[in-house]
C-alpha cells in the first residue's frame, strides 16, 4: 500500500462526534497498511454554502484548498452521520464544491461508513452517499458495509470500538478498498 494517499473526512463537524472517533480508527488502519493518511477537517476548512454567484466571482480560497487536496489523493475515507435519512449538509456541500470547475472527485476510490445513535447505523444515509458519489464518478465497494449503530455504546472512553467484529469489518473494508485503488493506479 506504499505511495497510496488517503484523505479522511468526517461529515460531522462537532468535536465530540462519534464519526470523528470512528474516522480516527479508520485512519490508523490505513496508516498501518502503509498508506499516507491526511485528515481534512470540514469545520476548519469553513467552506461557504454552495452558491453559483460565489463560484462566478472566483473560487474562494477554502474551495481551492479542498479541490487541490482531493486532487492530490487516491482514496477518500468518509465517516458520515445520518441526518434525517441522508448525509450531513456539510459533507454534501463539500462534495458539491469539489465537483465544480473540473470535477476533483472523478476517478477517486472511497471508503464510506458511519456511526449513528439510531438502530440502523447510518444505513439510509450511506445509500444516499453512494448515490451522490456515483454522480461524481467515485468508486465504492458494495461490501462489506460498516454500520455503527447505537453509537453511545459503540465506543470506549479511549475511543476504541467495543465490538471486535465492527473493527474487523472496517479493517477488511479499508484493506480491500486500498487494494482496489492500487489495481486502478497500476
Ligand atoms: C439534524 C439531525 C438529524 C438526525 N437524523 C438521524 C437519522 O435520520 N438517523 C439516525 O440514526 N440518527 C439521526 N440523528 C442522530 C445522529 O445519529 C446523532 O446525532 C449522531 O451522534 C451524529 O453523529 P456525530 O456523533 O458524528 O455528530 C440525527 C441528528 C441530527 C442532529
Amino acid at each position: 500500500m506504499n505511495n497510496l494517499k488517503v484523505l479522511a473526512i468526517s461529515g460531522s463537524l462537532r468535536s465530540e462526534s462519534y464519526n470523528r472517533k470512528a474516522l480516527q480508527i479508520a485512519m490508523r488502519i490505513a496508516a498501518d497498511l502503509g498508506a499516507e493518511v491526511t485528515e481534512l477537517d470540514l469545520r476548519e476548512l469553513d467552506l461557504p454554502i454552495y452558491d453559483k454567484d460565489i463560484q462566478d466571482q472566483g473560487l474562494p480560497e477554502s474551495v481551492q484548498k479542498l479541490k487541490k487536496t482531493v486532487e492530490g489523493t487516491d482514496v477518500l475515507i468518509i465517516a458520515s452521520p445520518e441526518y434525517n435519512y441522508s448525509v450531513s449538509g456539510a459533507l454534501k456541500n463539500a462534495i458539491d464544491w469539489a465537483s465544480r470547475e473540473g470535477n476533483s472527485l472523478s476517478g477517486k476510490v472511497a471508503v464510506v461508513f458511519g456511526a449513528s445513535t439510531g438502530r440502523f447505523g447510518t444505513l439510509r444515509g450511506q445509500f444516499q452517499l453512494r448515490q451522490i458519489l456515483a454522480s461524481v464518478n467515485v468508486l465504492i465497494l458494495p461490501q462489506p458495509q460498516v454500520l455503527i449503530s447505537r453509537a453511545e455504546e459503540a465506543f470506549r472512553p479511549d475511543g476504541s470500538l467495543t465490538e471486535a467484529k465492527t473493527l474487523e469489518t472496517l479493517k477488511k473494508l479499508i484493506e480491500k478498498t486500498l487494494k482496489l485503488a492500487i489495481s486502478i493506479k497500476s
